[in-house]
């Protein structure tokens, strides 16, 4: 069993579609323990040693957030800045976290085709999420493809919200019980849709 730690961002919860009913879910899992960063640190003050601590007793982490600017919200940022010290994550003795997996959980207001070669961003979200990747590479952890869902400001008419929050369920669940196969999931450029090519077949029946 792992233990899958989600460090949810949303500036504003209260106007959120898919984020808020998503983290709602994560919730209320076993085996996920589910962090509102805005929520703890309003004013950003990050207390570093509730997490470091977290991050040390989980082996899963998962920034929850929708897509601002082509990255996470601010205090993700500050989260990164504050939390992921030298001697803790990198550098001499820095190998707290070494062997942990990591991945953004993300929604973009912009559809899929956006994120493409050819599309109007010129990259797909993997390759826009570069920091997030070359961050954890750096602590020695291992970077997942984002889970994600696209055109999320249209989702609520178009009937998707439901089926990405049990997606999203089923995602947290597979984390905790070992079932995703992480070494593929890596390997992707998103997770997204059905994800049953991610699950170890025990998972899918
Ligand atoms: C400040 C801000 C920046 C945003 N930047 C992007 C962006 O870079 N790319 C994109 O596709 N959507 C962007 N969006 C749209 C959000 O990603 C979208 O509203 C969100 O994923 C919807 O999820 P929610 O219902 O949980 O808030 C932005 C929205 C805001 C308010």
């Amino acid at each position: 069993m792992a233990k899958v730690l989600v460090l949810y961002a949303h500036p504003r919860p209260d106007r959120s579609e898919v984020n808020a009913p998503m983290f709602e879910a994560a919730q209320s899992l076993d085996g996920v323990t589910a962090v509102d960063l805005y929520a703890d640190y309003p004013d950003l003050g990050i207390d570093v040693d509730t997490e470091q601590a977290r991050l040390v007793a989980h082996d899963v982490i998962v920034f929850q957030h929708p897509l601002y600017w082509y990255s996470a919200p601010a205090i993700v940022k500050e989260w990164q800045d504050l939390v992921l010290e030298h001697g803790f994550a990198y550098g001499h003795d820095g190998d707290h976290l070494a062997g942990k997996w990591i991945l953004n959980a993300t929604t973009t207001g912009a559809k899929p085709e956006a994120y493409s070669k050819g599309g109007v961003n010129h990259a797909d979200l993997r390759s826009l999420l570069i920091p997030f990747e070359k961050t954890a590479d750096l602590c020695g952890m291992t970077y997942v493809a984002p889970f994600v869902l696209h055109g999320a400001g249209r989702a609520r008419e178009e009937n998707r919200v439901q089926m990405h929050v049990e997606a999203y369920r089923t995602l947290l669940t597979a984390l905790v019980s070992d079932r995703v196969d992480l070494a593929k999931a890596s390997r992707a450029i998103a997770l997204e849709g059905d994800l049953t090519p991610f699950l170890l077949q025990s998972e899918i029946a």
